[in-house]
């Protein structure tokens, strides 16, 4: 799925600079079984990305770069567009991942053509440059195979001739069969997962704009259209043609409610911060807005709050991320030289003098290296390259993306719920179960202090722990379930493919056997309670985990951008005659600087704060502390096998196998066992448990349905979580159903 590289290569970056048609080679001619066909149906698309209520980073060539993204969600920006790059330029790049940054780049002949970070791939839309459908397939093929970016945005806005000449960017405007088909080719070639937006300007008539507009909307192919209020003849200077925009936000409504869609119009032009966006909202109806030249010049445009100072914060926070992210020089001088320095901003009462900002400004121009760049700003490069990007680096951002989910989760942001919003739990029906009488599913009496827990368990999981508790002794195997998962059809001719497979139990949540507490379980983190989420284990390389993290399901998806997969657990416990079929969600936690982290939904999966602990600003659960525990315990021959190659890749050895012994040096050119870490004896083996700890990946089933068939005493009974409350927290019904 991608390749690894931990050898640093001098890179070049074009994307910012450049990607025009001159520029890139040209590729060898597609086979007639590569192109597009424009009748197929178009596939639907399953992205929960709603683009309403939202603040948006534009697509800018050169300035959208990684740390002007970064620096846009860390301010307030809801999603963010990368600049405009051609189809020719990104198609056979290469993938890679800088294992210690995490940060993935496209490569072609050496040179950047697109970067990015795994943080921001919930937010993250890829901006295409094209005119042609088979080519626009293929590029949206090559930036979607690895699960970095949120959608994908056609330019039909652009302009400039580098654009224009190849009848791509603006021209696209008067060829709306062709902007159509091409739109069409990028929901073909986009997994489901990955929402497909166009980015358009005005037509010089209103009745055009309305036409094109009603064209595109028509394809079924977007999920988002974003208006820039100027013609294609307007220059930038002058003043965007707001008024223009209701009409057009109206008709694309009617449309789209006729086709059972909601397809949110995005107002572009002359949005110059958070501050002047509720005004151009109530003039032209839209519920979100986009900005360019503001964040440009800061990209703390999208602060509610007013700008923070360039000299003083935004500037030092661009030189740090560029050298801790390995921003080409170029790109970050380039950046750097459009930030406006200005001698006072909001909250900067002890703004630098003219005489200083020059200073600035001239070391930056000067500047040919990341040191004599810091140097401009008093920063020590080695210290920032020491740090790790997860836990120092990217640190503020992460803080302020958990503070906007929290805030957005507590529905506390009036106007600005944010762009991410998850489609699923919209509705309370509070288990309604058909009619039928239901109950409260939480276990009751006495049996309530087995549970760990400081709320109320579901019965069904007192009933299995009780279970497994009694008779793990005698019955062998009752750790182990079935665990199926689907995977997604690869096209419109696929269909989606059932997988199963036997995995061990590894405990819920916070959950350790303890021999002295009651029910002979304790929390392994006193301040949170128990949790009905199951946990098993898995290698982050094997297809599973892509399975799982692909499918999108709307139930699998939060509000903080996390994402994961359905699955059904069936568990038969011999010595009660119990089925469980457990249905659920999946979610992966891979080690840290793994591009598959940032969608385990952390917050939600936590279990319950313990009641001493409510009052305390405590930690947040430590996931990590979870990981390390399940890895810690698991015996020799499974902390050695995550050290292997991929399972399921080709054995090495496949020659010779037949004539060794199962077990054998020959047969297995890897070790066969491994002692817990902190045991080893020399460093090879401290190096093969880092490499198993690396691959190792805690897999959390976030259950919602539990269907449980006592055959002992002939019943069956349906708990069912709350719809939209969280399995680690909610309330639970059950009710009887036919055996
Ligand atoms: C430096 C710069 C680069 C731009 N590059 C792109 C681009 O790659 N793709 C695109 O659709 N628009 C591009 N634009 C246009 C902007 O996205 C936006 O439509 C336009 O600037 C109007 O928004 P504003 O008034 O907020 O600046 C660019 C604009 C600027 C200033």
């Amino acid at each position: 799925m991608e390749s690894i590289s931990s050898t640093p290569v001098e890179v070049e970056a074009v994307a910012a600079d450049s990607t025009s048609y001159q520029d890139v080679a040209a590729l060898p001619a597609i086979t007639e079984s590569e192109r597009v066909d424009d009748l197929d149906p178009i596939p639907t698309c399953t992205s929960t990305l709603t683009y309403r209520n939202g603040i948006f980073l534009a697509p800018m060539v050169r300035i959208g770069t990684l740390p002007t993204r970064l620096l846009s969600l860390e301010y307030g920006a809801d999603l963010v567009w990368g600049p405009e790059i051609v189809d020719r330029a990104i198609i056979g790049c290469e993938r890679k991942v800088d294992p210690h940054t995490g940060v993935v780049e496209y490569l072609k002949d050496h040179k950047q053509i697109f970067s990015c970070h795994p943080i921001e791939r919930p937010y993250l839309v890829y901006q295409l440059g094209s005119s042609d459908p088979d080519l626009a397939f293929q590029a949206i093929r090559t930036i979607t195979q690895a699960d970095d970016v949120a959608a994908v945005d056609l330019n039909c806005g652009c302009p400039k001739p580098f654009s224009t000449h190849a009848g791509m960017g603006a021209n696209m405007l008067s060829t709306p069969k062709l902007l159509c088909n091409t739109l069409k080719a990028m929901r073909r070639a986009a997994p489901p997962s990955v929402a497909v937006t166009c980015k358009i300007r005005l037509l010089p008539t209103q009745k055009a704009t309305l036409e094109l507009v009603d064209k595109i909307v028509r394809t079924g192919a977007i999920e988002c259209l974003t208006v820039h209020c100027r013609t294609k003849d307007m220059r930038p200077r002058e003043p965007a043609l707001l008024h223009r925009l209701r009409e057009i936000v109206d008709h694309v409504n009617s449309i789209a409610e006729k086709m059972g869609r909601a397809i949110p119009v995005v107002c572009n032009g002359d949005v110059w911060d958070a501050a002047t966006a509720p005004k151009i909202k109530e003039l032209t109806g839209v519920t979100s807005t986009m900005i360019a030249r503001g964040a440009e010049a800061n990209p703390s445009c999208f602060r509610e709050e007013g700008n923070v100072s360039i000299p003083q914060v935004i500037a030092p926070k661009w030189v740090k991320y560029s050298i801790a992210l390995k921003n080409p020089i170029g790109n970050t001088k380039y950046c750097m030289s459009q930030l406006a320095f200005k001698p006072a901003e909001a909250g900067n009462v002890n703004g630098l003098s003219k005489r200083q900002l020059a200073a600035l400004r001239m070391g930056i121009s000067q500047a040919k290296t990341h040191e004599e760049l810091a140097n401009v700003f008093g920063i020590d490069v080695e210290q920032v390259r020491s740090q790790s990007v997860a836990e120092d680096i990217l640190k503020d951002l992460r803080e302020a993306l958990d503070a906007r989910i929290k805030r957005h989760s507590s529905g506390f942001d009036g106007q600005r719920l944010g762009a991410v919003i998850n489609n699923a739990s919209q509705s309370s029906d509070q288990g309604s179960a058909g009619g039928q009488q239901t109950n409260d599913g939480h276990a009751k009496g006495d049996n309530q202090k087995k549970a760990t827990s400081n709320s109320p368990q579901p019965e069904w999981k007192e009933i299995l722990a009780n279970g497994i508790g009694e008779n793990i002794k005698n019955e062998k195997s009752i750790l182990y379930y079935a665990f199926s998962t689907v995977e997604q059809p690869s096209s419109v001719h696929d269909a989606a493919k059932p997988h199963v497979r036997y995995v061990v139990h590894r405990g819920f949540v916070n959950e350790k056997r303890d021999g002295e507490a009651d029910g002979g379980i304790a929390p392994q983190n006193p301040s949170f309670g128990s949790s009905p989420c199951l946990m098993t284990t898995t290698d982050v390389r094997t297809p599973k985990v892509a399975q799982l993290t692909s499918q999108s399901s709307l139930r699998a998806s939060g509000q903080d951008g996390s994402r994961g997969g359905e699955c059904e657990i069936a568990w038969w416990i011999e010595s009660t005659q119990m089925q469980f079929r457990i249905s659920g969600t999946v979610h992966v936690l891979p080690t840290k600087d793994h591009p598959l982290r940032s969608l385990f939904p952390f917050e939600r999966l936590s279990p319950p704060r313990a009641p001493d602990a409510m009052d305390q600003d405590a930690e947040s659960f430590d996931w990590d502390g979870e990981r390390t525990r399940i890895f810690n315990k698991l015996n020799p021959g499974l902390l050695a096998s995550f050290c292997r190659p991929t399972p399921g890749t080709p054995h090495p050895n496949s020659q010779q196998l037949d004539s060794a012994k199962p077990k054998d040096d020959t047969s297995s050119p890897w070790p066969l066992e491994l002692p817990q870490p902190g045991k080893e004896e020399n460093d090879e083996q401290k190096k093969q448990l880092e490499q198993s700890e690396k691959n190792f990946a805690l897999v959390v089933v976030e259950p919602y349905k539990v269907d449980l068939v006592n055959l002992a005493d002939d019943t069956r009974t349906i708990y069912e979580l709350v719809e939209g409350e969280n399995a680690a927290t909610g309330t639970w019904t059950s009710r009887r159903v036919v055996p």
